[in-house]
């Protein structure tokens, strides 16, 4: 009975270690070939990164985002959930560090905005986030955040449009603030993106379906997002237990069609970190993603 125990107690220890240290800074780059240029475009090369949920203590994870600039992506888009800590900004600067100096966009995810709270796991299983209490006064430097990436030459997303010129594209961008907080306002950006443009991106935190309609809707070729963590606590052969939020198990994390209004292509990245409270990951390692957007078949 002892050495049972003794070899469960020691079975948990090595399960807690795994997923709370191995799995969470086993970081991994995908790769996606995405066919949505003009049939003769030349590639362009997206590095898209989120949810790093960075706290000054990931030295880790910040060295590996740091080399990240080692791909030489052409644009880099971030879809939020960037820092958990009051004092992460800087060291978030300090990880992006050479990636700043080249053409960025952004929007802000919840976390970027109210410091992380200990909650129970379970309650992901029961429902989205977005239908918990919600808090009204920000506790993280989201402003700082936005002044800092905006000074340093990103796009602001939220809830804007943009327009870049990228490695001779011409690129127009749009994006919402976070729904989970309510913050997106997509009438501030609707209406068709421009025909014109080499190249339609749309932006959003949280993979919402009503949100990617009107996306696709608008005539976005691509759509970014993250939030999901691609389920975060996966179970091997079958995947994400939870999305939290509409989107479903599926298209939890990847490259996907989407279904509705278009010829939209999205990528939904499963995200670089975790809550504080939650450090854990398992089946689902943090990742970033290196898209190639190449010409599309001739229709
Ligand atoms: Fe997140």
């Amino acid at each position: 009975m002892r050495t049972l125990i003794t070899a469960t107690a020691a079975l948990g220890a090595a399960g807690a270690g795994y997923v709370t240290v191995i799995e969470r800074n086993w970081f991994a780059l995908r790769q996606h070939e995405v066919p949505v240029l003009r049939p003769g475009a030349s590639p362009l090369r997206i590095l898209h990164i989120s949810d790093t949920h960075l706290t000054p203590g990931r030295k880790r994870l910040m060295a590996w985002v740091r080399a990240l600039d080692d791909l030489d992506p052409d644009l880099v888009i971030n879809t939020g959930d960037s820092i958990a800590h009051p004092q992460a900004v800087g060291p978030l600067l300090d990880a992006l560090g050479p990636l700043l100096d080249r053409p960025g966009a952004f929007v802000l995810g919840s976390n970027d905005m109210f410091a992380p709270e200990p909650h129970n796991p379970a309650r992901y299983l029961i429902g989205a986030s977005s239908h918990w209490r919600v808090r009204k006064e920000p506790d993280l430097p989201w402003e700082k955040l936005r002044d800092d990436l905006t000074a340093a030459g990103w796009l602001d997303l939220n809830n804007h449009r943009g327009r870049l010129t990228v490695a001779g594209h011409d690129i127009a961008l749009a994006g919402v603030h976070d729904s989970h907080v309510k913050r997106d306002r997509y009438e501030q950006i609707a209406g068709p993106a421009d025909p014109a443009a080499d190249l339609r991106i749309g932006v959003t935190h949280s993979p919402e379906p009503r949100l990617l309609d009107q996306f696709a809707a608008d005539g976005y070729d691509l759509l970014l997002a993250g939030h999901t963590h691609g389920g975060q606590l996966c179970l091997p052969f079958y995947g994400a237990l939870v999305t939290n939020c509409g989107i479903e198990r599926e298209r939890v994390s990847g490259l996907h069609r989407h279904p509705v209004g278009g010829r939209a292509w999205l990528h939904v990245s499963a995200g670089l970190g975790t809550s504080p409270y939650a450090p854990a990951r398992f089946a689902c390692r943090p990742e970033a993603s290196l898209l190639t957007l190449v010409p599309r078949e001739p229709s």
